[in-house]
């Protein structure tokens, strides 16, 4: 059986920069915000540093599900992670386990408080509907050159860049 976070999503996890954590309290009322620290540990969890996360710690000792999703802004495409979450804290059996690829990602200039370890339970590939709705006349590179137009950057080595 193929593993639910297979190459292809860890390496999408790694060209993303950041991922967005969903959470949600007791009541339903649901909150999402960037997280940069997060890696995918193995083929059924991904870690994420609690750095400045007070609110979703909150939502996840209140109510477990989550959803996790990253793109990678240029090529347009993604993934949706649901999933099952704990707060793991440096007191834990486990700890070392979860912190350990957060740390160097993190240095020493942003501590770690508590690592949330979210087990997927369901993954889904995330597209920019232009894949969708033209997919004849869409490529990767096409969505690429025009995301870089459109966020008015060049990519290093480009014209001399
Ligand atoms: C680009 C970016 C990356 C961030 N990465 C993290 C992170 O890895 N871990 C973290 O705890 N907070 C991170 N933050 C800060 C949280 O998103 C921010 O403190 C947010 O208000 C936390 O909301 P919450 O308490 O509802 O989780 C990041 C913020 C930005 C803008």
């Amino acid at each position: 059986m193929n593993p639910l976070l297979g190459s292809d999503i860890r390496s999408m996890a790694q060209r993303s920069v950041l991922c967005w954590l969903a959470t949600a309290d007791a009541s339903g009322q649901p909150n999402v915000t960037p997280k940069e620290i997060f890696a995918i540990l193995d083929d059924e969890h991904i870690v994420v540093a609690n750095i400045a996360s007070p609110g979703s710690a909150k939502n996840i000792r209140a109510n477990a599900k989550v959803c996790l999703s990253f793109i990678d802004v240029f090529a347009q495409k993604g993934y949706k992670v649901l999933g099952v979450a704990t707060e793991a804290k440096p007191t834990d059996a486990e700890y070392a386990r979860w912190v350990e690829p957060l740390r160097a990602m993190a240095g020493e200039r942003f501590p770690i408080h508590s690592v949330f370890v979210v087990r997927a339970t369901a993954v889904e590939p995330i597209l920019a509907p232009s894949y969708l709705l033209y997919p004849a006349e869409t490529s990767e590179a096409m969505q690429i050159a025009s995301a870089l137009r459109v966020y008015g950057v060049r990519r290093a080595g480009e014209d001399g860049f």
